[in-house]
């Protein structure tokens, strides 16, 4: 698609929320009754697919996802929560911040397990990327994970070309 931006309505943040909840089942365990860190991610990118496809009213595609760092483990029986916001968009790309809790089966403790940002680009009927909404930010917490969006943008992308210019 050409480099113009075409201008299309802006769309408030909290429009795009997503709250997803999962029970881990035997299924999604390993062989010590803790969760498989896949199984997360495939939760991880249904919840962000879902946001940025609210915010874009088009179907999108993962381009991309952060390093992800798992810091307590989620055990068999345990309830996953997720949480995704689309936090900042440029001109056909979404970043998302997917929050992910795990809540002690009776609900009695809730701590926070993992957080994951991922990029996803929103498709034309061709298959092409094109624009998305202005992403409204209307709190001083979404303005703040805008700015922290942008940064991590720049450093994707510079990775992204570095990887790319040394396979070439
Ligand atoms: C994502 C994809 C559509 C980008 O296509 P492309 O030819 O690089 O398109 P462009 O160069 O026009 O970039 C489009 C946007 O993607 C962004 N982008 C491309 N690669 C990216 C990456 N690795 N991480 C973050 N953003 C990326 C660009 O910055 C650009 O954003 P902008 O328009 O908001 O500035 C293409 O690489 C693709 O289809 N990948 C496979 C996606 C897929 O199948 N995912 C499922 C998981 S396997």
């Amino acid at each position: 698609m050409s480099e113009a931006k075409i201008p299309v309505e802006g769309k408030v943040a909290s429009k795009s929320h997503v709250e997803m909840t999962e029970m881990v089942l035997p299924q999604d365990t390993n062989y010590h009754g803790t969760v498989f860190g896949g199984r997360v991610l495939q939760w991880v990118d249904i919840a962000g697919a879902i946001a940025s496809q609210r915010h874009a009213r088009r179907k999108v595609v993962t381009a991309s996802i952060d390093d992800m760092h798992f810091m307590i483990p989620i055990c068999l029986g345990d309830t996953v929560i997720l949480k995704a916001a689309v936090n900042y968009v440029h001109r056909t790309s979404m970043e998302v911040g997917v929050r992910i809790e795990r809540e002690s089966p009776t609900g009695d403790e809730r701590q926070h397990a993992a957080t994951a940002y991922l990029t996803y680009v929103a498709l034309d009927d061709d298959g092409q990327p094109t624009s998305v909404p202005e992403l409204i930010a209307e709190t001083q917490e979404e303005r703040r994970r805008m700015q922290n969006a942008v940064t991590r943008r720049e450093f994707r992308l510079a990775r992204k070309r570095a990887l790319v210019s040394r396979r070439s």
